[in-house]
């Protein structure tokens, strides 16, 4: 039985989305053999993670992992980096050198960015990879190493064969269990928990309140095609909450950081493809549909910055899982918690210790755990998957929260 949540546990995964599951079912299915995988995918799609999944997931665990990028490695010096030398093989060879490969003996080896190899290196990979030989540089002698070979592009290799950039052997060999990550736009469904938890994490780290998104600007970076992925995503998180200590994250503020003016197109709405007028006038009228509803929600931000009342105020409708403001935001704030140290900086107050903004990492805590299970039907098994927790301690947080079971009594 292949144990996905056991495996995103492994190496902190997120996502729920079909793709992500899919893709999990298949580093389940390989991770426990040694066969070697091939990993494709867009620049910050995550191929690193998934390249640790499978060696954390195998019984080479306790073994070294070693990751090379192969791209950064100068293609006079790959062979002896990877293999290792003999002293005197070149000059600067002042002794013996272990290569990556001997380094990984008994576990995984990484070669990130594989398409960037020369072709001479890549007849010798597929000769470790097939016989378990290699030959260190400037040596005669052969030696064997107990390596599984976990490999990684961006590029189309296919293509680079066609090209004659890459060996149509090594291809054939490294494409047998092929694990093709999903680029973000194609797994948007899994965005709101990224920004939960990139935003949760570098908060907590950094010491500064978060209040979460609107709904408005997760339906922005929704629309948005992140080119960069998931790093992309995380380090726009990131700077955004750094930005704006402490408040809730506006659509306004994800468009000034994507550089997405009001009147941009949305992404999601049809292209126009010929002239044809019907088409023409079919896209004008989504145009103005668009635009009606964006003033709509700048009415809703007028209204909100009007010091309406909470109760009164627009609260993010589509998830379950966004932090609503504990309180009405304000400006600055007196901490009454005793035995916090707090800093001021600038509007917003962050505190050390166990409190982020005007609530503790415990209230927060126990309203995360408590929507969470809402959001899925008090299902524990998926709740504590969505919140990276085992099922045993979330029913350990349940209990401590004494958080009431529904009418069905499944909680
Ligand atoms: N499913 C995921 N869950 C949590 N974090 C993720 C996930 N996928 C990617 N990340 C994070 O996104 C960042 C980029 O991921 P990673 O380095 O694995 O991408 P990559 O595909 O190897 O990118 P590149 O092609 O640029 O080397 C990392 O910080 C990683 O931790
Ligand atoms: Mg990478």
């Amino acid at each position: 039985m292949i144990n996905i949540d056991k495996i995103q546990r492994s190496v902190s995964m997120i996502g729920e989305s079909e793709e992500i599951r899919d893709m999990l079912m298949l580093i389940g299915q390989v991770a426990n053999t040694d066969i070697s995988v091939l990993i494709t995918g867009d620049s910050g799609s995550g191929k690193e993670m998934v390249a640790k999944a499978v060696h954390k997931n195998s019984r080479r665990k306790f073994e070294p992992y070693i990751a090379v990028n192969c791209s950064a490695i100068p293609s006079g010096i790959i062979e002896s980096e990877l293999f290792g030398h003999k002293k005197g093989s070149f000059t600067g060879a002042s002794e013996d050198r272990k290569g990556y490969f001997e380094a990984s003996h008994k576990g995984t080896i990484f070669l990130d960015e594989i398409g960037e190899t020369p072709l001479e290196t890549q007849a010798k990979l597929l000769r470790v990879i097939e016989e378990g030989e290699f030959i260190k540089v400037g040596d005669t002698k052969t030696q064997r190493v107990d390596v599984r070979v976990v490999a990684a592009t961006n590029k189309d290799l296919a293509e680079e064969v066609r090209k004659g950039n890459f060996r149509k052997d090594l291809y054939f060999r490294l494409k047998t269990i092929l694990v093709k990550v999903p680029s973000l736009k194609d797994h948007i469904s899994d965005i709101h928990l990224f920004v939960e938890r990139f935003g949760l994490e570098f908060c907590a780290k950094n010491d500064i309140a978060f209040k979460g998104f609107s709904a408005e600007a997760m339906k922005v970076l929704r629309s948005y095609h992140w080119p960069g992925n998931i790093r992309e995503l995380k380090n726009l998180v990131e700077s955004l909450v750094v930005m704006h200590r402490g408040e809730r994250i506006q659509e306004e503020m994800v468009r000034k950081s994507l550089g997405i003016s009001p009147n941009d197109f949305n992404p999601n709405l049809p292209i126009l493809v010929d002239n044809d007028t019907e088409q023409i006038e079919h896209e004008l009228m989504l145009k103005q549909l668009l635009f009606l509803r964006q003033d709509v929600n700048e009415i809703k931000q007028m209204m909100f910055k009007g010091k309406i009342e909470p109760s009164d105020a627009i609260q993010p409708s589509n998830s379950a899982l966004y932090l609503p403001p504990t309180k009405p935001c304000p400006e600055v704030h007196e901490i009454p918690v005793d035995g916090h140290r707090d800093i001021e900086d600038g509007k917003a107050i962050s505190i050390y210790d166990d409190a982020i903004g005007e609530a503790t990492m415990s209230d927060l805590e126990h309203e995360m755990i408590e929507r969470t299970l809402i959001h899925f039907n008090h299902n524990r098994r998926k709740t504590a998957k969505s919140l990276d927790i085992s099922e045993r301690t979330l029913y350990r947080k349940i209990q401590e929260y004494k958080i009431q079971k529904d009418e069905e009594g499944n909680n």
